[in-house]
């Protein structure tokens, strides 16, 4: 069965709508792992929109399970990364006008700058993965940059207007899983799953991280972070 990475950045999103110290990640984070989450996901942006420093910093000594860093490839946020030690950083794009992580990284044409960010990583000690689009090529590449893990970006799977084409997504991150697989790396999936659509994404074989974080906060609010995570962690053992 999958693992199951909460990512717990929209806490902090309501947070920063008042930019006082409520809700705050860090309690989150501790009902999360209550609930049943194996690692806690967070992404420190340039922008600093909702996670912030200080909470990295706390999260990082109170955090029992595997916690995942979303980061750009990006100097001020890796040197911040390598102080602060994550179990694993998940190298994403970012841009300061998108709403969320709008696609996957392009490791083809940023290469030289992706392979950059890895290494230093390596150096502090730190698990890297790529979140890529399911193609072919870019997987290719990630194995060539010598990654323990690629996330899926799963989100043209999750905008699916109907179940035609919902069944087409689905067979493209298929297709990709057993490419990562069988190239040796982790097969991780995120963005966009729900209680809804998550499940057939579980069921991929070998999958073995999903990174859900928007559901399980909206959901949350309404029935406590707790239960809300242990729900999810039904959803996807069933
Ligand atoms: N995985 C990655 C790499 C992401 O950037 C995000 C969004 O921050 C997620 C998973 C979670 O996406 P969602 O909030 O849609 O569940």
């Amino acid at each position: 069965m999958p693992e199951l990475g909460v990512n717990i950045d929209h806490v902090a999103t309501v947070r920063q709508a008042r930019r006082t110290n409520e809700p705050d990640p860090v309690w989150a984070a501790v009902q999360a792992e209550l609930g049943g989450a194996d690692t806690i996901t967070l992404h420190l942006r340039e922008d600093r929109r909702h996670i912030q420093d200080r909470d990295l910093r706390v999260m990082r000594e109170t955090v029992t399970v595997k916690m995942n860093l979303e980061l750009a490839c990006e100097e001020s946020v890796l040197a911040v990364a390598c102080d602060t030690r994550p179990d694993q950083v998940t190298l994403v794009p970012e841009r300061r006008e998108e709403v969320t992580t709008e696609g996957g990284l392009d490791i083809i044409s940023q290469r030289d700058r992706v392979a950059r960010a890895i290494e230093r990583l390596r150096e502090s000690a730190i698990d890297v993965s790529l979140f890529l689009d399911p193609d072919p090529g870019q997987i290719e590449a990630a194995f060539d940059l010598g990654v323990r893990a690629v996330e899926l970006h799963t989100g043209k799977y999750c905008n699916a207007a109907g179940g035609a084409e919902r069944e087409a997504e689905l067979n493209v991150l298929r297709q990709a899983g057993r490419q990562i697989v069988d190239l040796g790396l982790g097969l991780h999936a995120g963005h966009g799953l729900t209680y809804r659509n998550v499940r057939p994404i579980a069921a991929i074989d070998r999958m073995h991280e999903l990174n859900i974080g928007h559901s399980i906060v909206a959901r949350a609010i309404m029935i406590g972070m707790q239960q809300a995570v242990s729900e999810m962690k039904q959803l996807i053992a069933s």
